[in-house]
Formats: structure tokens, sequence, C-alpha cells
């Protein structure tokens, strides 16, 4: 089953993150970069951690990576 779209990563390649040893969603972002395009699966990993065992974070401590806003979006 994939569980990144934007990625084309599969709940299979996201739990053999999390066995390598990623323990946070910010983790598994860093070694498979799924969740860094819309962040609409980002639950789901979460989700993941949770049923591995091996969160260290709380719970919804989603990080979304879109890209910031410009600062030339500042009315002056
Ligand atoms: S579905 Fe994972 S970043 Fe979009």
């Amino acid at each position: 089953m994939i569980v990144c779209l934007c990625k084309s990563l599969s709940e299979r390649k996201i739990r053999q993150s999390i066995a390598e040893g990623a323990c946070s969603v910010r983790e598994v972002q860093h070694c498979t970069k799924a969740g860094t395009q819309c962040g609409a699966c980002l639950e789901e990993i979460q989700n993941l951690i949770d049923q591995s065992g091996a969160s260290g974070t709380s719970k919804g401590e989603f990080v979304h990576t879109q890209a910031p806003r410009s600062l030339d979006e500042n009315d002056d």
C-alpha cells in the first residue's frame, strides 16, 4: 500500500525506515522524504510509528516542510 503518494513511498518502505531507527515523523521524513511535499500522509506515518512502538516523540508532532512565505510578501 502506498502511504505517501507524492513520493510514491509504500508502507513497507516507511516501516523499514522505522525498523532501522527512525522514531519520529521528522526522522522518517529525513530518511525517506515521505511527507515532505503536501503533508497529507503525515498522520499515517505517525500511526505507523505508534504501531511499531518506536515513538520517541509526542503524538501529533508533524513537520510540514513546504517552503516558507517569501519575505517580499510583507507590507511596507
Ligand atoms: S502524500 Fe506524502 S507528502 Fe504528499
